[in-house]
């Protein structure tokens, strides 16, 4: 199956040989080509240029052409950081909280996190893969294109293996990509209240032995955080994860910098997530290392807490990624182009800062740069193409707007022509 995008206004994110990630500086550059064609062959985008040095059609059999005039097409968003796979909803502790308490209360009376894994436990593994597919046909509508979903809603050996069983069947029906990650130590189990190291030594000794040789997640995550788990304990559960061939990738500095970026650095993590609180010794502990950072203002918005601070982030020279953290709890939404807006109105991000930080960094921060997040030969043809708007930046500044005319995954329409080839 050919298809050529033709009269494209303009083609954001090329690059003829992708850099993993982009830092600093690089974050205001997005490389373009102006009135520009792109062909894509099997699911993979086979070339690009400028109309004018276009070769002609010679084999017009099986070819689609879509016409993209005034239309812009870019990556799709790459959504590094998700807990979509979860059972009903926390209407009631939104409600609770616009009568006054917060999220941390809400957690502290048995609430939160432990409301979402007794639903979990009641769920049945299909009921659990309907809704979240329903989820992620959504994103893919609002212009994702890769996700990471973890676990975390289990809290028991069984509930986390159904929880990863359930992302491993989306990872392998769903047109989108999916990248897991086994997030076990996302708070105490209601038995394990007044002993968290048996709680950390079932992680260590039992959980995370079974999420290994079951080869059902790529990374490990923990909840750094006061009352969660400390420094220590992060630092314990990330080790033995790594023994286990995963790949570390962090909630820290949600509400404290406990030193949750430091221990993550010093086990390679490939992300430090959340942030929204950051100290000198974050950015330098960040600054020696290959982690990216990642900034989730969905969930800033939603429990009304600071927002990531991107300048200071990336006028350290830093690198910076975006991602929704779609949850029921703190963000129950999945739409990156709200993110985006967030970080250009509350974050001070330029729009081409913001579009790197979605596209090839988060392709960076779930391990999925050599296949996403760049207009690139060889790579997925998994590409946003955009209604006809005034300049790239218009996606950000019309906001709560729909700007996305088509998404394209694999070259396909995400399912159908786009069902996901075998890998
Ligand atoms: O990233 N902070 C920890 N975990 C999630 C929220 C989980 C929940 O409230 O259900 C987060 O915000
Ligand atoms: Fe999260």
């Amino acid at each position: 199956m050919k298809i050529l995008i033709k009269n494209i206004k303009s083609l954001l994110g090329v690059h003829d040989t992708a850099p993993p990630l982009l830092s600093g500086k690089d974050m205001r550059n997005l490389p373009a080509i102006a009135n520009a064609w792109l062909a894509i062959e099997d699911g993979i985008i086979a070339d690009y240029g400028e109309m004018q040095d276009w070769p002609g059609i010679s084999d017009w059999r099986e070819l689609e052409v879509i016409d993209a005039s005034g239309k812009y097409v870019l990556p799709t968003w790459c959504d590094s950081h998700t807990h979509i796979v979860y059972a009903g909803n926390r209407i009631g502790e939104f409600v609770d909280r616009i009568h006054g308490l917060s999220y941390e209360e809400i957690a502290s009376r048995g609430g939160g996190i432990l409301n979402s894994a007794q639903r979990l436990a009641n769920a049945s593994e299909e009921e659990l893969f309907q809704s979240a597919w329903q989820r992620l046909d959504e994103i893919m509508s609002l212009g994702t294109g890769a996700v990471e979903i973890k676990s975390g809603y289990g809290l028991s050996t069984e509930s986390e293996l159904k929880m990863l069983r359930v992302i491993k069947q989306l990872s392998d029906q769903h047109p989108l990509t999916i990248q897991a990650t086994f997030l076990g130590a996302h708070a105490y189990p209601k038995q394990f209240k007044e002993n968290h190291q048996a709680y950390i030594d079932l992680l260590i000794h039992e959980m995370i032995p079974e999420v290994g040789k079951q080869k059902l997640a790529s990374f490990i995550d923990v909840f750094c955080e006061k009352n969660y788990f400390s420094v220590e304990d992060t630092d314990r559960i990330l080790e033995a994860g790594v023994k286990y061939g995963l790949v570390p990738k962090t909630h820290v500095n949600q509400f404290n910098a406990i030193g949750g970026v430091a221990i993550s650095v010093k086990h390679h993590a490939l992300s430090v997530d959340h942030l929204e609180v950051i100290s000198e010794e974050d950015i330098v502990a960040l600054k020696n290392s290959k982690t990216m950072p990642v900034a989730l203002p969905g969930c800033s918005l939603f429990i009304k807490i600071p927002y990531t601070p991107a300048r200071q982030i990336i006028d350290a020279g830093l690198p910076l990624a975006l991602a929704t953290d779609y949850n029921p709890g703190s963000t129950p939404s999945g739409n990156m182009n709200l993110v985006n807006s967030l970080a250009c109105i509350q974050m001070n991000m330029t729009p081409e800062e913001v579009i790197n930080a979605s596209t090839i960094n988060g392709a960076y921060a779930m391990a999925l740069d050599s296949s996403h997040g760049t207009i690139t030969i060889g790579k997925k043809a998994s590409l946003i193409i955009t209604k006809e708007i005034h300049t790239p930046a218009e996606l950000m500044y019309s906001f709560g707007t729909n700007n996305i005319d088509r998404v394209l995954i694999w070259g396909g329409g995400g399912g159908g022509a786009g069902a996901k080839p075998s890998l």
